[in-house]
């Protein structure tokens, strides 16, 4: 049997991957020396691809990789269609609504604007809440479009605040808990469904531990 092929975010979340996998008694030697290779064996059962966040979901719905690690951020913004199969417990942030610090951001009757990286899950936050608010998309360093007096606010992924502290912002409200998830191609779970549960069991197992 090919093994099952499973897409890993590149950078911090495949490292925190790479540990859980080993825990479970997974052997990651080569994709802890994997030089510039994108596809590592990971023992004889599995293989790691290595690919940005948001192509991890694409290689996954195009039925390239069975299974994914991906960010809850990434799965709010962008949905798709896969199952998402286990809380992965690393990568642990917060998507928030921030503001200058010492700012009332309900303030005022007139309308407000946000700049994120993630308009999807702003759009869907200010919607909750029957506000209707101007969204403007900005693609990384959100936090410079209150100071440039851009935005009223911003939808950001906060980790430690200390980007937010540093350049005088605060959080108003958190808007939604993140983590890296492990996500599955919903036609290998029907065809390698013993495999996909077996190895979910086994890293369950190592996050409990
Ligand atoms: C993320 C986020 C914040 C920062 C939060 O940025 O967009 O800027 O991390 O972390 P902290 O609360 O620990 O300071 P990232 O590093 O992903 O860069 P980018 O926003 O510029 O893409």
């Amino acid at each position: 049997m090919k093994p099952l092929r499973i897409a890993l975010t590149k950078g911090r979340l495949e490292s925190s991957a790479a540990k859980l996998m080993e825990g479970a008694g997974l052997d990651c030697s080569a994709l802890r020396q994997k030089g510039r290779r994108l596809i590592l064996p990971i023992g004889d059962s599995l293989e790691a691809v290595l690919a940005k966040a948001g192509d991890v979901i694409t290689y996954l719905e195009q039925g390239v990789c069975d299974l994914g690690v991906v960010g809850k951020d990434v799965i709010m913004e962008r949905g798709g269609r896969f199952f998402e199969i286990l809380d992965l417990g690393f990568g642990k942030c917060g998507f928030a609504l921030a503001a200058p610090a010492g700012a009332d951001f309900y303030q005022g009757y007139q309308g407000k604007t946000v700049a994120t990286k993630y308009p999807n899950v702003a759009k869907r936050f200010f919607q909750s809440k029957d506000m209707d608010v101007r969204i403007i998309k900005i693609e990384g360093s959100v936090e410079l479009a209150p100071l440039l007096g851009l935005a009223d606010g911003i939808v950001d992924l906060v980790e430690t605040g200390e980007t937010l502290r540093e350049n005088g912002l605060a959080v108003v409200e958190p808007v939604a808990e993140v983590s890296a998830r492990l996500i599955v191609n919903a036609a290998s779970l029907k065809l390698r469904k013993r495999e996909i549960e077996d190895l979910a069991a086994k890293l369950e197992e190592q996050i409990h531990t």
